[in-house]
């Protein structure tokens, strides 16, 4: 959450740093600002409320700042509700106002991730003589800096080390000192933080989006790792202040998969890639050269698949695929659950951690929880280099490309299709699946990518629905076994971007109490896709009609008449296995046009963040 930018080159900076903060804007949009500095002056601070475009007209796009090294902010807040005071850079002067314009400041920064003892620092702080004008941790932080750098007379690194040591949580920090011109400092830990470098200039960035119109070759600094960037150079540092040398890593994505590439909004353009990111996933999967070979997936006895929000959908959904499929025991836990409790994991496990982003605290905590333990983690990413990616012992690799859109659509996808190859690997490595099956599947999933374009091709009568929709107060999505993970994701999906209360719901549970909530006109949406089960979902349906509900259902292929039914949305058949690849398709555009119509921020949902840093 929150997304930093910085530049040190030969260039203006203040453009540069909004054209980041634009590409970043999805990370956190309650606030933003940056700090430019202009040779040896002291740093111009402009911060504003509310979006980004606020702080682009002030500064006329950042023609009014000069200057050709600064950093910049887009702040989802954590600490102190969103304000000009709260929102970053931070200064380490003893300023009286929001910390907005030239203050006399020895240290300013830009900070994502929380500082857990923040409040016992700050008392310390205010002991020295130091004065506060927010509630924010990151004022904090600097003025910590500020404190150690000049207390001891030392330099940018050592006052940055002392800090780490004494600072508890999670922190990607971005600091500019008066007395060093043209050079920015990192510090990172746990929080992400990747610096990219030209043959002229220098780029900070809390994700690759940010960088990628002006480098693809870039640093991932590590945790408890500082570094001073100047626009020629960049040395890391550990915690004793001694150089170290990270690898360079070349990023793949290009510029224009971080583009809206004409499209109105990041999500219609991410759902509609959906065919390509399938198809992309499904060739670059190649389970023996990652370590799974077929002696350690023999070796498996027990799954656990840990993750948040859609990635723990992704988990609920592969469950009944795994141990249908290879007859393994698999148990899914809520990352921010996983981490806090004391499982009895026998030898044998695996342990998987789905995450778009690589980076979400929970899941990453959760990973970090199994390796303790003693287990084997296989995660399941989509940014590659993420701490979950490095830290993880074999990564399966989504091949989405950047997910900008706060909803994630395209990840998920990627996601439940690595998820059924593995099932199906782990099927015929423990020779469940025979070879004739395994090829039948293999040939099902590649007919996936050309069925999601049909039902993407078909979006009208969604967009029909969607006008309904967006006039409910509540809906209910209800479902059996793999339908049911589909109902959760989707009513995700609705809550999310169109603020309609939306619960899903085993179809079998409403009777035991839910039931109550149904009235006239309330919409009750069924997937019904799995064939076994469509006759007991649809009577749940029926008695839900029978106490004034609008019945909408999602089947596959041909049903025969389910007269009951209001509306009904068919997809392409396909085997059992892969219809959440398909079902999944309407209920993201279903949210999608209900979002619009109720003239809602479609990408950027309220009170929402993409990559959910903080516990
Ligand atoms: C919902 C959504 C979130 C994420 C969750 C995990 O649309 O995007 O629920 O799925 O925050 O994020 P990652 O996958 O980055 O760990």
């Amino acid at each position: 959450m929150c997304g930093i930018v910085g530049y040190t080159g030969r260039e203006q900076a203040a453009g540069i740093l909004l054209d980041g903060l634009r590409k970043l804007e999805y990370r956190g949009y309650d606030s933003a600002g940056i700090a430019v500095r202009n040779g040896a002056e002291q740093a111009q601070v402009v911060k504003t409320l509310g979006k980004l475009d606020s702080l682009i007209s002030l500064t006329d796009g950042g023609k009014t700042l000069m200057g050709k090294c600064g950093i910049g902010h887009t702040r989802w807040a954590t600490h102190g509700v969103p304000s000009v005071a709260n929102a970053h850079p931070h200064v380490s002067g003893n300023c009286r106002n929001t910390g907005n314009g030239p203050v006399e400041s020895a240290v300013v920064g830009v900070h994502n991730g929380i500082i857990e003892n923040y409040m016992e620092l700050k008392e310390k702080l205010l002991t020295h003589g130091y004065m506060f004008y927010s509630e924010t941790d990151t004022e904090v932080l600097v003025k910590l800096v500020d404190y150690y750098y000049r207390k001891y007379k030392i330099g940018p690194i050592d006052a940055i080390n002392r800090t780490m040591v004494r600072a508890r949580g999670s922190y990607a920090l971005t600091l500019m000192f008066t007395d060093y011109p043209g050079e920015i400092y990192a510090a990172r830990k746990d929080s992400p933080l990747i610096i990219g470098r030209t043959e002229d200039a220098s780029f900070l960035a809390s994700d690759v989006p940010a960088i990628l119109n002006y480098t693809r070759d870039v640093y991932y600094i590590q945790n408890h790792q500082s570094a001073r960037i100047t626009p020629d150079s960049v040395t890391f540092f550990d915690l004793n202040g001694d150089k170290v040398v990270l690898p360079e890593t070349h990023i793949e994505w290009d510029a224009l998969s971080a583009e809206k590439d004409g499209y109105e909004h990041f999500m219609l353009k991410e759902i509609h890639e959906q065919p390509k990111v399938v198809s992309n996933t499904l060739k670059a999967l190649d389970f023996q050269s990652i370590g799974l070979t077929d002696t350690v997936l023999k070796g498996i006895r027990q799954i656990c698949i840990t993750g948040c929000g859609s990635a723990w959908h992704v988990g609920m959904a592969a469950q009944y695929v795994i141990e249908d499929l290879a007859s393994v025991p698999v148990r899914v836990e809520l990352a921010s659950e996983f981490r806090y409790r004391s499982i009895p994991f026998s030898e044998g496990t695996l342990v998987i951690v789905i995450s778009q982003s690589g980076e979400t605290a929970d899941s990453l905590a959760a990973l970090r929880k199994a390796k303790e333990c003693g287990l084997m983690v296989l995660a399941v990413v989509n940014v590659m280099g993420s701490s979950i990616a490095r830290e993880a012992d074999f990564v399966l690799h989504t091949v989405a490309g950047p997910e900008i859109s706060v909803a994630t659509t395209k990840a998920f996808s990627a996601q439940l299709i690595c998820m059924d190859l593995f099932a199906i690997q782990l099927g015929y490595v423990k020779g469940l699946i025979s070879q004739e099956k395994y090829d039948f599947y293999i040939k099902e999933a590649s007919l996936l990518p050309d069925k999601i374009q049909m039902i993407l091709d078909d979006k009208q009568k969604l967009q029909w629905l969607s006008t309904k929709l967006a006039a409910q107060k509540s809906m209910f999505f209800i479902g059996r076994s793999l339908d049911y993970s589909i109902c959760l994701e989707g009513s995700l999906k609705m809550k999310e971007i169109s603020y309609i209360h939306s619960e899903a719901y085993a179809a079998g549970e409403l009777k035991h109490g839910t039931i109550s909530l149904i009235e006239e006109g309330t919409v009750v949406l069924g997937v019904m896709t799995e064939k076994s089960v469509l006759e007991k979902t649809y009577s749940n349906m029926v008695e839900c009609k029978a106490r004034g509900a609008y019945l909408v259902s999602i089947v596959s292929g041909n049903t025969g008449k389910l007269k009951e039914i209001d509306f009904n949305i068919c997809i392409p058949d396909c085997d059992a296995v892969f219809t959440p690849s398909l079902a999944i398709v309407p209920l993201q555009l279903l949210s999608y046009y209900t979002s619009i119509n109720r003239g809602l921020d479609v990408d950027k949902p309220r009170n929402l963040a993409k990559s959910v840093t903080v516990e």
